[in-house]
């Protein structure tokens, strides 16, 4: 049975840390992987967690099974960050997953148990690679709209909201909250309201995969578009990880959060989530959950990871500004100014596969194939030399 499995293609982003591992090179640089990076190339436990965490060992009595959906603490703490005030005004279902990977996929069967095996979801191009295969995988369809500009290194608006206008009414519109992966750029307050007109317009429903809240222009910034079109449309599904904004990636923190018309429809939501929870792994992790529950409901052990992550954020803008000034000075050119108008983590560089290929083999620069590059991945020290490396193989 087993030897009539079809054959896999490895992870790109595994196979290229492969690589880099491999590679015997003193100066090599890796910008591919995914995760933050501090200028010592480590990705640190943030200090509250390590708080947190302490005080759980201290004082947690029981490893006892929590509900199916999770913990409602963590679910309240979650609404409160993602949705402020509107957590008090607006009903929402809830459910913890594990990761943002795995609220994505909750999310995505939610919607296939919401009838009409027709209904699409609308993906950015590009977007995070598994927003595709997962919605392949389930066998659910799916269309993509125009999203990044590579002239301006910012978004088509005019042909998002053309190639959106075309999808039928009750079609899902997938939108990355902030910190778009793979190219970093975000839409503007004024695009996420002509969004927010269309989907009205057209009775869509939007899907906004929230993986870097506090990463793009702060906690509260990064999700004042999201909010208002939660306050405007009746339903949004938010799929939530905290492995980047908590640095809890393999602890695989993640929620669907649902804000929704009516107390029913909350009901049913729910109920749903605690479902699917229970066919495809039943409870999900709790510890790291609770480690962001603990921070968030606790003023001091919060105000000191706002601290960190406020850090982490100022490092990237300030790696954005080294490497896109670094560019202008070699190149002669702005070309490779939209460095500085993205955000988060990513930003894709605009390069060939041959130029990435020849960054590899000739400089020891390490980036996905696309081109994206991971700004955390740099050093007051790489910088210069990242940049001399990408000007030399335009
Ligand atoms: C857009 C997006 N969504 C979701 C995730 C899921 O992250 P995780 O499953 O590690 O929490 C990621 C991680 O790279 C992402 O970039």
């Amino acid at each position: 049975m087993l030897e009539s499995l079809p054959p896999r293609e490895e992870d790109k982003i595994l196979r290229l840390m492969k690589l880099f591992a491999d590679d015997p090179r003193v100066g090599k640089v890796d910008l591919g992987v995914g995760v933050y990076r501090d200028s010592g190339g480590r990705t640190p436990v943030f200090s509250a967690v390590k708080q947190a965490e302490t005080r759980l060992v201290e004082t947690q009595e029981s490893k006892g099974y929590v509900g199916l959906a999770g913990d409602p603490a963590f679910h309240r703490a979650m609404a409160g960050l993602v949705l402020g005030d509107l957590a008090e005004t607006i009903p929402y279902a809830a459910c913890g997953t594990p990761g943002g990977t795995g609220a994505v996929r909750q999310g995505f069967e939610l919607m296939r148990l919401a009838g009409n095996p027709q209904r699409r979801i609308w993906l950015p191009d590009p977007s995070w690679i598994n927003h595709g295969s997962i919605l392949d995988t389930l066998g659910i369809p799916r269309a993509d709209y125009r999203y990044y500009d590579a002239e301006t290194g910012g978004i088509d608006l005019e042909g998002m909201l053309a190639d959106i206008g075309m999808a039928a009414p009750g079609d899902v519109v997938l939108i990355h909250g902030c910190c778009h992966n793979p190219t970093g750029a975000d839409l503007k307050a004024q695009d996420w309201a002509a969004l927010t007109r269309l989907l009205a317009e057209r009775n869509l429903t939007p899907f906004v995969d929230l993986a870097y809240q506090g990463f793009g222009d702060g906690v509260e910034a990064d999700v004042a578009g999201l909010r208002d079109m939660v306050a405007a449309l009746p339903e949004t599904i938010i799929t939530i990880s905290a492995s980047k904004n908590f640095g809890l990636y393999r602890e695989r923190v993640g929620c669907v959060l649902a804000p929704c018309t009516d107390a029913r429809a909350r009901d049913l939501t729910h109920a749903a989530l605690a479902w699917l929870n229970r066919q495809n792994y039943a409870f999900p992790p709790d510890h790291g959950a609770r480690v962001v529950t603990t921070i968030l409901s606790d003023a001091g052990l919060r105000a000191d990871w706002q601290e960190e992550l406020d850090g982490m954020r100022g490092r990237m803008k300030a790696n954005r500004t080294a490497l896109a000034g670094e560019l202008r000075r070699l190149t002669g050119s702005d070309r490779f100014g939209f460095l500085q108008s993205h955000r988060g983590m990513f930003t894709l560089l605009g390069l060939t596969t041959d130029q990435v290929l020849a960054l590899r083999r000739d400089h020891g620069l390490y980036m996905v194939e696309d081109s994206r590059i991971n700004i955390a991945g740099l050093t007051d020290a790489t910088v210069p030399l990242a940049a001399e490396a990408i000007a030399a193989v335009l």
